[in-house]
């Protein structure tokens, strides 16, 4: 079992910050471990920050199910939450629950869904079988064809309704945390207040219980990212001029260079076996 649990989640609350990170492959599951994330969640972003999707419609179980485990080999410290995808759990409870147990045996620690209300009954089952689960309220980007695409949410009475209704019934069907996504500060902090789990903001403001990034947002990795992420680095700099760098070294024979590369020391002891092999090659017509 893995230090941070659900429990210690719900433990943080008012006390100190949650970090969480996505990550969706082996080595930067490491890292993210390492550097001390409390959550390395894999997400379904990864259909656009890795498959090159337009939306996250198109990820499929199959897929969570192989970044899950890649990253599940990585961390040691940190609680994995994998993400539901669209059309998991949408059609009844107990194909959500069938594809839940999916992901846990792929090795997540608990299970992320978006929505709260509608999928209280689900959220229940699992809880009850032993699944821990946390909700996904305000901009739900798996209903981004309803929502004619992302906008930030909670503007009006209606939208601030259907949020606390989320983190209500999230809360009592027994959720371990509820993510915030773009929504106004005020909406976050209300129901921050309402709610005894904690929430987890991105682009949300900061009266939140924790924080959540998308791996390659925050890194810098390419450069469509939406308004509210802070860049703690540009990695794309770091990989296009590291790969002209070594572009240029092949072409000006730069590289290999002499540590790179291995050769007979002895020139006549070479001349003699390359001899020998030719000469039975030569046997093989
Ligand atoms: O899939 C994802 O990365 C997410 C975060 C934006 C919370 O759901």
């Amino acid at each position: 079992m893995r230090e941070i649990t659900p429990r210690r989640i719900i433990e943080m609350k008012g006390r100190e910050k949650i970090a969480m990170v996505t990550a969706y492959d082996y080595p930067s599951a490491l890292i993210a471990d390492e550097s001390g994330m409390d959550i390395v969640f894999v997400g379904d972003s990864l259909g656009m920050v890795v498959y090159g999707e337009e939306n996250t419609l198109n990820v499929t179980m199959d897929q969570m199910v192989f970044h899950t485990r890649a990253v599940s080999r990585a961390v040691k410290r940190a609680l994995v939450l994998a993400d539901m995808p669209f059309g998991s759990y949408e059609v009844s409870v107990e194909e959500g629950i069938r594809n839940a147990v999916r992901l846990i045996r792929a090795g997540a620690d608990a299970v992320k869904i978006e929505g709260g209300y509608d999928h209280r009954e689900l959220v229940r089952k699992l809880v009850r079988m032993g699944i821990p689960v946390m909700g996904h309220t305000g901009l739900t980007p798996q209903r981004y064809l309803r929502l004619g695409g992302y906008r930030l949410m909670g503007e009006t009475e209606e939208e601030i309704e259907e949020i606390l209704r989320d983190a209500r019934a999230l809360e009592k069907a027994g959720a371990f945390a509820v993510v915030i996504e773009f929504t106004l500060s005020d909406v976050a902090k209300l129901v921050t207040e309402e709610v005894s789990i904690p929430t987890i903001g991105i682009g949300a403001g900061p009266y939140v219980d924790g924080q959540v990034l998308v791996w390659h947002d925050l890194l810098g990795i390419y450069e469509k990212t939406p308004p509210f992420v802070k860049k703690y680095a540009d990695i794309s700099g770091m990989m296009r001029l590291a790969l002209e760098n070594y572009r240029n070294e092949v072409k000006n024979g730069q590289f290999p260079a002499r540590d790179h590369y291995w050769e007979f020391l002895d020139k006549d002891d070479f001349r003699r076996k390359a001899q020998r092999a030719l000469k039975r090659l030569e046997g093989d017509g």
